[in-house]
């Protein structure tokens, strides 16, 4: 076989068999293929797609290029769960204790986040105390004790993604869609999911901007999941202002445990419901998503969920204290707050730009090396549909390193993010639509 006939029949716009994908994934990781060649490949691949079979066959190549976390020794179907990313997006924190309260075993492998999207483990550590590192076995034991834990994720886990999003990134083909597709389902496979509720983001604060794109990459997930036997369903959601009212690590911790009593903010908690219920009907709780709401609403009602992350943040070493004193998670030494202008109604609060607003501000990686404020970050006190009224507080920025200098364009980036008209605006739905 020949890597220059692979990219002459992509070229061509002709399907790749699954010999020539595991060939050319093989052949790249243990560097038998260079980089040109490589990079001639994904950018016909950009140019011709893939269909669902070569986009399974691709997703499984990236599994089998590395380990594969085997939780047989957890008990019961573990269910995974996944966002593409996005701006105040802390659905995992409240999801997850929900979903263990009701008996679904949680084993999360997660990342740390980079930009303008904040990763899971970072938030949890802004929890004083609370770590992930733990061997596989204490990992294990720990999830068919409580039902849940969080370990960072290993990097032995698909290298060949590794590789190749690194080739990507700098060839302008990290947006092709069987690409992004393959790449997330690979990392979730690997990590022993059985099976997945995937949360794609739409808007200008995720990573793809417009629905049509979200749709066919939730699409090309879901039809991945079934070629794979993990039953995966895709639930499309607006980012095109942050979720909840918080953007930050211990801001969204703080958010979290709010959600967690009750008294969340109202879009976040019904993406949590969203997302829970549809993680209880993967795990065969029941088979009806309406009563799989009504068991997640009374976890919540009844304390127990909020119990879960108690045991958790416990057992991780954090003080879980700081549920019933949210005042001890880090707090910013400096705040500023955005006033109003003018009355009307806040139409559009861009999420993107607040979220590198408050990366800006130390709440995000700028690089894989900074290190993260964990008390920076965001507060909205307005979201889209809303009335304001001149002088109204907008949103506050919490703050402790920040330059005068650094300040002054950071407010300037916020006050170009935000709009208020004198008309009420249009309202995005806020799921759009669930892929199964
Ligand atoms: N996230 C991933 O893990 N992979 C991609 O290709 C894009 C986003």
């Amino acid at each position: 076989m020949r890597m220059y006939d692979i990219i002459e029949k992509k070229q061509l716009g002709n399907a790749l068999t699954e010999e020539e994908i595991n060939f050319f994934v093989h052949g790249f990781t243990v560097g038998k293929i260079p980089d040109y060649q490589m990079s001639a490949l994904l950018m016909a691949i950009y140019f011709q797609g893939m269909n669902g079979v070569e986009q399974a066959a691709l997703t499984k190549a990236m599994v089998q290029s590395g380990e594969i976390i085997d939780l047989s020794q957890i008990s019961g179907i573990k269910v995974d769960k996944h966002s593409t990313g996005g701006v105040g997006d802390n659905v995992s924190l409240i999801a997850m204790p929900i979903v263990a309260s009701l008996g679904v075993p949680v084993a999360k492998m997660s990342g740390r986040g980079l930009g303008h999207t904040g990763g899971t483990i970072d938030k949890l550590e802004s929890i004083p105390g609370f770590h992930v590192e733990m061997t596989n076995k204490q990992f294990y034991d720990l999830v068919n004790k409580n039902k849940l834990a969080i370990i960072g994720q290993s990097d032995k886990l698909t290298p060949a993604d590794k590789k190749i999003y690194s080739l990507r990134d700098v060839t302008a083909t990290v947006s092709s869609i069987p690409l992004i597709a393959s790449s997330i389902m690979s990392k979730k496979i690997a990590a022993g999911a059985d099976a997945i509720v995937l949360d794609v983001k739409t808007g200008a604060g995720a990573f793809m901007k417009d629905y049509a794109s979200s749709k066919q990459l939730a699409e090309a997930m879901v039809t991945i999941g079934k070629q794979v036997n993990k039953t995966t369903v895709a639930i499309i959601s607006d980012m095109s202002q942050p979720l909840g009212n918080a953007i930050g690590n211990a801001l969204e911790v703080k958010e979290a445990i709010e959600t967690l009593k009750g008294i969340g903010p109202k879009d976040l908690t019904e993406i949590v419901i969203k997302v829970a219920s549809e993680m209880i009907v993967l795990a065969n709780k029941t088979t009806n998503i309406d009563i799989a709401r009504e068991m997640v609403k009374e976890t919540l009602e009844n304390g127990k969920a909020l119990d879960m992350f108690y045991l958790f943040v416990q057992s991780q070493g954090g003080d879980a204290e700081i549920i019933y004193h949210p005042d001890q998670l880090p707090q910013a030494k400096y705040t500023h707050t955005i006033y109003a202008e003018q009355s009307g109604y806040i139409s559009e609060l861009i999420a993107n730009e607040i979220g590198v607003a408050a990366m800006m501000l130390g709440a995000g990686r700028v690089t894989k090396d900074s290190v993260l404020d964990l008390s920076a970050g965001i507060l909205l006190h307005k979201k889209v549909g809303e009335t304001v009224k001149k002088d109204e507080p907008l949103l506050t920025l919490h703050y402790n390193t920040v330059s005068n200098e650094n300040l002054t364009s950071i407010i300037k980036k916020i006050n170009n993010s935000i709009r208020i008209s004198s008309e009420k605006p249009e309202m995005n739905p806020l799921i759009y639509e669930i892929i199964r």
